[in-house]
Parts: C-alpha cells; sequence; structure tokens
C-alpha cells in the first residue's frame, strides 16, 4: 500500500521547529481563539510600536495539534516587521499557501491561526481606545 503524505515538509518543519513560541509579559495585545469542536485553543501575543503601527514582536502559544502549531508558526512570520493594517489582511489561505499545502480535514486549524491574529489586534485597539 503506499504511504498516504498527509503534510508538506514546510508543515513538518515548522511543527517540529515552530518559530516565536512563547508569551510577552507587557504585549500591546493578545489574542485567544478555541476551537469548540477539537478543542484546540491558541494564544498570540503581538508587541506593537504605537506610531509606527508596527508589528516589533510576535509570539504564540498553542494547545492543539500538529497543524495548530505549524500554521501559528507560519503566521507569526507572515505578520513579524509588518503594520497592525497589513497583517489584519492575513487570511488562513495564504498561511496554508506559505506552508505549501493542508490537508482539507486540517483547514480549520489554519482559520484558527487567522482568528488568533484578529482577536490579538482587536485586542490592542481595545486597549488604545481605553
Ligand atoms: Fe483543531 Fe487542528 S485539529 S486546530
Amino acid at each position: 500500500m503506499e504511504e498516504i503524505k498527509m503534510y508538506t515538509e514546510k508543515v513538518m518543519d515548522h511543527f517540529q521547529n515552530p518559530r516565536n513560541v512563547g508569551e510577552i509579559a507587557d504585549a500591546s495585545g493578545v489574542g485567544t481563539v478555541g476551537n469548540a469542536k477539537c478543542g484546540d485553543i491558541m494564544q498570540i501575543f503581538l508587541k506593537i510600536d504605537d506610531d509606527t503601527g508596527v508589528i516589533e514582536d510576535v509570539k504564540f502559544k498553542t494547545f492543539g495539534c500538529g497543524a495548530a502549531v505549524a500554521t501559528s508558526s507560519m503566521a507569526t512570520e507572515l505578520i513579524k516587521g509588518k503594520t497592525v493594517d497589513e497583517a489584519l489582511q492575513l487570511t488562513n489561505s495564504a498561511v496554508v499557501e506559505a506552508l505549501e499545502g493542508l490537508p482539507p480535514q486540517k483547514i480549520h486549524c489554519s482559520v484558527l491561526a487567522e482568528e488568533a491574529v484578529k482577536a490579538a489586534i482587536d485586542d490592542y485597539h481595545k486597549k488604545k481606545a481605553e
């Protein structure tokens, strides 16, 4: 029987060596999202320069499946150094594309990554308005 290759090398790489793991103590914004079906949770911390709106640092913690780890790792790489407005444009399909694909049953994991980024930016805006 032919072996089914579920994950691309990029996914395996980000799963085994996730980038930007951890938390930021004095984060400008924190986003926590979860998927009720699988029970996975993702948390994104942003350090944002108030003057330029540039995301200077980003860290994540994911309690979830391998694809959730890989997609959050890739999402942090994609938004680091970008402005908040640019980061808001990040879609889950851009994350999947950067990982060179995900199996269909794992697409929801990339949606979680997009939602976590948006939730962290939301939190930043709320904190700024206080
Ligand atoms: Fe739910 Fe991956 S199985 S985030």
